[in-house]
Parts: C-alpha cells; structure tokens; sequence
C-alpha cells in the first residue's frame, strides 16, 4: 500500500481517511503515543494507539528504533505540541529493534556527544541533529545546481583520476593496481610506472579546475561539482581528506566579475535554505543555543543561526587587497600583544586562519574577499598583476569558518604562464593540453572553488566538518 510521507500529512489541512505512514519509532510512551519519524521532516508525526485492542505481541514490539507501518485517520490533536495526530486502525511491525541492543547504540534516548555519534555514523542519521543537517546539505545541493543552471552554465564532470597535480601543492592520494609488495621497478630501484594500470602515475584530483578551464574555453561558463582529495595530515575541524568541491569557471570574465559571481552565488544558495528549511534550521539554531550555554560568553555565536545567514544573504562583502589587509593586522591588537602564533611582521606573510578570522570575526565583521596576494604563496596558474609581484587572487574568508572559497583570475598569456612554471617546476610536458588552450584562442577567465561541506557547517551552525558529511575520510579514519 502507498504510504504518505510524515511532511505531508502534518501539513494537510484535510483530516483524511485511511491513509499509511511508515517510519522508525523514536519514543513510544504510556503504550499508547507512538513519535514516528520518516526522515521526511524533523518532526514526529504522533500516532495514538487503542491499546486496549492491539495484541501484546505487537506493544511488546514497538520500540525505539523499530521500522514500524501505520493505517488510520488523520485527526486534530488533543494533546499539546502537535497540530495532528494519527489515530491507528491497523498497525504493522516491519523491522524490529531489541530494546537491550539498542541501548548499546545512539539510538538510546539520551544525550550523545558528536564524538560518540561519528562512532556510529551509520545510525546518526536517525537522530534529529543529523537529519536536519543532511536535509540542509540536500538542499544546498539543489540550490547549487539551480544557480548554475539558471546563469546558463553547463555542468561538467572532470575527471576523478588525474595525472597532475593542479594545486601543485604534492597533497595527492596515489592510484595503481600494483600489488605494493612486488611492485615492477627500474633499473635504478624506483618503481616502474609505466607498467602500473595507467602506464603512468595517476592520482585522485585534488581539484578539477584545469580541466574545467578547457571546458570553459569552449562552453563559455561551466561548473563542477564532485569529490577531491587531499592527503594533507591537517586533523583539523575544517579538514577533509575527501571533500566535495563546486568550481565555476568563466570565459572572457576578470576577477571582479569573479568576486561578482561568487558572491551572488552564495547568497543564493543560503537564501535557498532560508526559504525552504525553516524547521530545521529552527531547530540547528536551537541546538547552537543550548550548546552555547556551557561555553563563556566569549565563544558564543553572536548570532542566532537564521540571523547569521540572513545578514550574508541582506550584506555586502567586503573586498579587501591583501595589502590592505597586511597592515590591519600589522597594527592589531593581538600581532602587537603577541597573541597570534604567527606573528605578521612584514608583507609577503602566508596568512593563518587565526589572521582570516581576526579580519572577519573582529575588524570586519562580515564575509571578506581577499585579492591581490602575493605571487610565491598562489598556485602557478594565478594571473600575475603589473606588479609582479601580486596575482589575481581571492579568497572569501567566512566568520567561523575561515576560508570558503579561493579562486582567481587565471594567467591566459602563453610566455608568463610558461616562465612561471619553470619557476615553480610545474612539468610543461605533462601540462601540453592546459598551455595548448593558450595557444589556441586564449582569453581572459576566472574561476573559484567552494569547499561545499564548509558551506554546510556554515548553513548548520554545526562546528567540526567531521559532521556535515556522511562518512567523513580523515587521517587515520576510513570506517564505514
Ligand atoms: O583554495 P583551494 O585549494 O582552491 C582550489 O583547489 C582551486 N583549484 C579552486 C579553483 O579556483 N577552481 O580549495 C578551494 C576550497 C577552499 O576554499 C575550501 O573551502 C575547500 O576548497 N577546501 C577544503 N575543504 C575541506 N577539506 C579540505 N581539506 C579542503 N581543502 C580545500
Ligand atoms: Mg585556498
């Protein structure tokens, strides 16, 4: 039989007649209130028992945790914290859940800590907090691709196995099919990739741009969308081994155009959330506050959830040189008084998070786009300024989260681009296809890419990266 989703039937204004819902028990009490949840909505919808009439051998079965089916008619509640409620004709156990096994699992109706439910993250979905977040995370999915598809991009999918090295940063996860204990080597002990699946060393991307601006130099505007990999041993709270990347890229566009549509991009994509996952923001920002009562007044969120992402949706970025952004924090308080651990002393510093977030949480006071970064701490495909010595970078630096987004306007001339690489020892030879679109109508274009699981800690109020996505990849973990 059909069954009607729990989102559906607590907004139908109709009480309707024999309909079924299904779902799993979350609390059942007095044999007689079930809270069924589906998934669909982080409310319960309540089902009321005649338990006079239901055999013992079902009341013993409805437990939490229990995959249960229930038929009857949709009325007003008399009970207080629900609008309806199901009064149950028939009711079906369709899986069911040992009470004392349970309660060695976080579906036991207590307090859990985060810590505690990453160990189970293949039940954590049935508690409300990380509902709520995977419905966010569903939603900003959509709204990405809505943007995109809106602005007349074209979705991409770049590769995910990759011989180079776009980042130029080493961080990359190794591909072969060599049995490691006999791998083929030459002559000189090193191995022999030529022999391995590839008949070359291949890796995971750590990111899809270069491909992305050859599609670009076709399509005119594309988008990725997908995984990345980086084996960077960063074991912090906004570090993934495995995260989801969104890379624009733009023909005949500069990087104020890139900054333009970074912005608006995001303000969409958060808009979309407000608009359309009030119940669990409502109930994110809720678990913020509560969280935020054992913490000093000082590390509080000074926003309420929904106001924090209304202000970026409502406010202007704020764009900043790197310069400019030098000597803020040059003359700030905490360089002075030696608190950062890295102390700014002069320009061309590699700005820290501790920097990002004192310019963001403390001077600025809303999102903040970095340009104009010196050249040696950018990746070689940054187009160089007149200067030569900044590129055409920018970052978007988020309050509580750091950095979001990095992108720049890219190096389209053929001579610089070449120069650079040889700086950098970026290998011409593997990157024939990347300098041939500069040989062959190059033009002006930029790009960004936005850490997607950072936009979801920052749509969540959640903390640790660690619990916005499924199964998160980190060092030393891989379970599930
Ligand atoms: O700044 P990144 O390294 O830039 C690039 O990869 C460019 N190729 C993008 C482009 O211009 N097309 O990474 C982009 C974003 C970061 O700003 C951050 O939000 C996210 O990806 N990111 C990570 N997110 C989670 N875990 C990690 N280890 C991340 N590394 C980067
Ligand atoms: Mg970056």
């Amino acid at each position: 039989m059909k069954h009607t989703k729990i989102a559906e039937l607590l907004k139908s204004d109709h009480f309707l007649q024999d309909f079924t819902a299904k779902g799993w028990v979350r609390a059942f009490r007095s044999n007689r209130f079930i809270a069924l949840n589906d998934g669909s909505t982080i409310n319960n919808l309540q089902c009321v028992l005649d338990f006079e009439n239901t055999p013992e051998e079902i009341l013993n079965e409805i437990n939490i945790g229990a995959a249960i089916s229930v038929t009857g008619t949709l009325k007003e509640s008399e009970g207080k914290g629900q609008r309806v409620e199901i009064e149950v004709k028939n009711i079906e156990i369709l899986g069911k859940a040992n009470p004392e096994e349970v309660k060695k699992t976080i579906l036991s109706p207590k307090r859990h800590t985060l810590e505690k439910l990453r160990e189970q993250a293949h039940l954590r979905v049935r508690t409300n907090t990380f509902s709520a977040v995977m419905r966010v995370r569903s939603q900003l999915s959509f709204a990405v691709h809505q943007y995109f598809n809106q602005n007349g991009f074209n979705y991409v999918n770049t590769p995910i196995i990759t011989g180079s090295d776009a980042e130029g940063a080493g961080e990359m996860f190794k591909v072969t099919n060599f049995d490691l204990n006999n791998a083929p080597k030459n002559e000189d002990g090193s191995i022999n990739y030529k022999e391995d699946f590839f008949g070359k060393e291949a890796n995971l991307t750590v990111s899809g741009q270069l491909e992305g601006e050859t599609y670009a130099l076709g399509l005119g505007q594309i988008y990725t969308f997908g995984p990345t990999f980086r084996a960077e041993n960063s074991n912090t709270s906004r570090h993934l081994a495995e995260f989801w990347m969104i890379e624009p890229e733009v023909a005949f566009c500069d990087l104020d155009g890139n900054m333009d549509l970074a912005e608006d991009f995001i303000k969409h994509v958060i808009n979309h959330v407000l608009e359309n996952c009030d119940d669990d923001l409502a109930f994110l920002e809720d678990r913020v506050i509560q969280e935020d009562k054992s913490k000093p007044q000082a590390d509080r969120a000074p926003m309420a959830l929904r106001e924090k992402l209304r202000f970026i949706v409502d406010n202007n970025f704020k764009r900043v040189s790197y310069t400019e952004a030098i000597d803020i924090l040059k003359n700030s308080k905490p360089n002075k008084k030696k608190k950062f651990n890295y102390i700014i002393e002069e320009w061309g510093a590699d700005l820290q998070s501790e920097h990002e977030r004192y310019l963001v949480e403390k001077h600025f006071n809303c999102p903040v786009i970095l340009f104009d970064y010196p050249a040696n701490i950018k990746a070689f495909y940054m187009r160089l300024n007149e200067d030569g010595k900044t590129v055409r970078a920018m970052d978007i630096l988020f309050p509580g989260i750091g950095e979001i987004v990095g992108g720049s306007q890219r190096e389209e001339r053929l001579d610089v681009l070449q120069t650079k690489m040889q700086e950098l020892g970026v290998d011409e030879k593997e990157l024939w296809w990347y300098l041939d679109t500069r040989r062959f109508g190059t033009c002006v274009h930029s790009g960004f890419g936005l850490g997607f699981e950072r936009l979801v800690l920052f749509a969540t109020g959640m903390t640790n990266i660690r619990d916005v996505i499924p199964y998160p990849r980190t060092p030393k973990n891989a379970e599930f």
